[in-house]
Parts: C-alpha cells; sequence; structure tokens
C-alpha cells in the first residue's frame, strides 16, 4: 500500500481548493471542478488517514452553505467559471445547487472523532447536522412512513441509474440525451414549484430509494452517537429511534423475496431493477445474518449477475439495461465497492470483503485514478484524476 498511498495523498493535494477561509476538493479537476456533499465526505474519510485537520476543513466547507430550511446542497461552485467538460445543470441558485445528496456527513464526521477525539469540533458541527437531519426527517417523509424520499435521481448520487427508468418513463435501453433532458425537465418543473419538497414529490418524483435510506440509517447511528458524546441524551434517543422506523419501514414496504427494492409512487411500487442497491442494506446491518448469507451468495457471488472479473458492477448482468460503460448503469464506481466492503465486514464475511479491496486496488494500479471501470475488462472510462479511488485506503 505504500506507493498506492503516496499517489492518494498526491491526489488529494492536487485536487485541493481554497475559497476564503475555506478548503474543500474537488472530485476531479477537469470534469467535476466544485464541491459535492458525498464527495466531500469520502474525502474527509479518506483524509483520516492522511490528515485530520484536512479532513475537518473538507466537512467545515460544506456545511458553510446550509439553507436555512437545514438542505446541504449537494453541490458548492465556489468558483462558478472553473472550466468543466462535464455538462452542469442550472439548478436555479448562483452559488450553490438546491437539492441534495446521501447524507454521509454525520458518519465521515463520527469517523473523524474516532481518529482524533476532539469533542471540541463535534460541538461545533453538531448544531448543522441536527438541523439537515431533521430537515430530511420531516421534509422527505411528509406522510411520516418513515421513508427518506428524493425529488431527483441526481439526489441519489447515480443520476442515470436504471432504478430511475420507470419513474423517468425512460426504456431500459436509451442513450444519455434522452436521460439528461428528463432530468432538466424535473428540474425545471422544480425551479417553478420553489423546490418545495413534498411538492415536488408528490407531483413529479415520488421515489423512495434503497441506499440513501440505508445510508440514513448508518448516519443516524452515527449522529446518535454523536449526540451522546455531547451529552445530548434525548437527542440520542430520538435519533436511534429514528433509525429504528426507517429500518423496519425498509423492511415493511421495501423488501420482497428477500430483496430490498427501491419504491415509486404513492401506492409503493417496487422498482425491480437489480442494481448494487440490494446490498446497500448490509452497510447499514438492517438484515439478518441468515439474509446476507443468502443475498451474498445467490447474488453478489453470482457470476451471472455481480461477480464479474472486476467486481462490483452497479448493475447486475442479467438486466436488460446493464451497460458495462454507461454512466451509473453497469460499471464499477470504488465507493459503492467501498460501500459493500463494509457492508460485508458487518457480516463477517472478510474473505469476499477482501477479494472487493483487491480487485479495487487493481483497478486502479492498471487503469489510474478514474470515476468509473468497465467490470468486464478493467478498462478506465469517465472523469481523470477522480478522488473516489482513495477510498480502497480506508478498506480495513
Ligand atoms: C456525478 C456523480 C455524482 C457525483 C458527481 C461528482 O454527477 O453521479 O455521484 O457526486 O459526479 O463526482
Amino acid at each position: 500500500m505504500g506507493n498506492l498511498k503516496k499517489s492518494i495523498f498526491k491526489l488529494l493535494l492536487e485536487n485541493r481548493r481554497e475559497a476564503k477561509e475555506y478548503q474543500y476538493t474537488v472530485p476531479s479537476p477537469d470534469s467535476y471542478p466544485y464541491q459535492w456533499l458525498w464527495d466531500s465526505c469520502f474525502h474527509a474519510i479518506i483524509l483520516t488517514h492522511l490528515n485530520i485537520g484536512d479532513a475537518k476543513k473538507e466537512i467545515l466547507s460544506l456545511l458553510s452553505k446550509q439553507f436555512d430550511n437545514g438542505l446541504i446542497p449537494h453541490m458548492i461552485y465556489w468558483d462558478k467559471e472553473s472550466p468543466t467538460d462535464f455538462p452542469v445543470i442550472e439548478w436555479g441558485k448562483a452559488d450553490t445547487s438546491t437539492i441534495t445528496q446521501p447524507p454521509m456527513i454525520a458518519y465521515a464526521v463520527w469517523r473523524i472523532y474516532q481518529k482524533d477525539h476532539d469533542r471540541s469540533f463535534l460541538k461545533e458541527v453538531y448544531p448543522r447536522l441536527y438541523h439537515f437531519y431533521r430537515y430530511l426527517l420531516t421534509e422527505r417523509d411528509p406522510h411520516e412512513k418513515h421513508l427518506i424520499g428524493i425529488m431527483n435521481p441526481d439526489e441519489s448520487g447515480e443520476d442515470n441509474s436504471p432504478r430511475f427508468d420507470i419513474p423517468l418513463n425512460l426504456p431500459p435501453k436509451h442513450s444519455f440525451k434522452e436521460n439528461y433532458q428528463k432530468r432538466l425537465n424535473l428540474v425545471a418543473q422544480h425551479i417553478e414549484c420553489k423546490f418545495d419538497a413534498p411538492f415536488c414529490m408528490r407531483n413529479f418524483f415520488w421515489v423512495k430509494d434503497v441506499p440513501i435510506n440505508a445510508i440514513m440509517v448508518k448516519n443516524l447511528m452515527s449522529l446518535s452517537g454523536i449526540a451522546k458524546k455531547l451529552g445530548y441524551l434525548e437527542d440520542a434517543e430520538f435519533f436511534t429511534k429514528e433509525a429504528k422506523n426507517i429500518s423496519l419501514a425498509m423492511k415493511k414496504l421495501m423488501l420482497e423475496n428477500d430483496l430490498f427494492w427501491s419504491t415509486f409512487g404513492e401506492s409503493y411500487q417496487k422498482i425491480k431493477a437489480k442494481t448494487w442497491a440490494i446490498f446497500a442494506p448490509l452497510f447499514a446491518k438492517i438484515l439478518t445474518q441468515k439474509g446476507a448469507k443468502k443475498l451474498v451468495e445467490e447474488h453478489l457471488l453470482n457470476p451471472q449477475e455481480f461477480w464479474t472479473k472486476y467486481p462490483i458492477p452497479t448493475v447486475s448482468l442479467d438486466e436488460s439495461s446493464f451497460d458495462p460503460k454507461g454512466f451509473w448503469r453497469g460499471p464499477v464506481w470504488i465507493a459503492i465497492n467501498w460501500f459493500i466492503y463494509k457492508g460485508l465486514l458487518n457480516y463477517g464475511f472478510k474473505d469476499v470483503a477482501d477479494t472487493i479491496k483487491k480487485s479495487s486496488i487493481s483497478l486502479l494500479e492498471k487503469s489510474g485514478f478514474r470515476e468509473y471501470f468497465n467490470p468486464l475488462t478493467g478498462e478506465g472510462l469517465g472523469a481523470k484524476n477522480f478522488t473516489w479511488g482513495g477510498l480502497v485506503l480506508d478498506m480495513r
């Protein structure tokens, strides 16, 4: 890991930017020259292994643009003039976007605390975390079903995933352009309804996604740990209870024949597109040991589904939407491997987890720090000098 660790440190330093008193990391200088929410959480996790002070700065700059209602935007432009080779959506606001992304912040903060036990940092960020998670628990769950809704596919972090084909009324095979147009139409509708989440979700995109809810469960447990450390015992109890409520609701509304499916619409119709999302509940330890074993043996280790030459493809090979080069429609993303790796360790599947770690490292060695990789050949695709590869440092 020696040389790899050095090259990750170099990449993180090269992608570091400053804006006034803030410091943040761009996911890729050419393609993604701004600050993104879940990316910054990944950066902070990577930085816990490199420079804890920088990990804290990454979080502080991410929290600096929180909206009055508690939402933390998924993009902060800092320097909007930065050239980019990736299409940028106009979200209707000058300095940030108006949607959010998977809420990994409490988990990242908790990991920082575990490294240096700096209570003053927890104290500094807690009110803003509280506000954000309360926003998600209320505004994103207006019917009190205990499932968090997203307004737009981009809020999942998997912009073009086939999980959103049915809600967007797209066939399993379609072009990037068609998908982009559908998402732009949604943004136009949202600008009109002023990004009022309950209204926008009910009228235009009513989706409860599996990964974001599993991520919420894990993060509420981290937030509960933070509250407890700070002596806010009622808050700690409240967040633990909310985490339990979400995992129960996931079992009630998403689970069928041992698999969790994202849902769509008022009737919670299951969207049966088999993607890596079926493994996301492992990360939050929502499954039983028996359920986890079955999931791993029947699906993860199945060469017809997810056990490719370079695991883990984001979409199962037997899905008609599977495309080994398609954006969120098949390739390997190292952050997804990281979620699955952590999930496997929760259940003691150390050997499978180690294989995923080795394969992730071999992808970086073979193809460099690319955004995503062809799961059949290992070819590097998408953005270059992409930071997420650094998460292999945290596969331990
Ligand atoms: C793409 C990805 C999203 C990520 C962003 C910046 O939009 O889909 O998950 O946050 O790039 O890396």
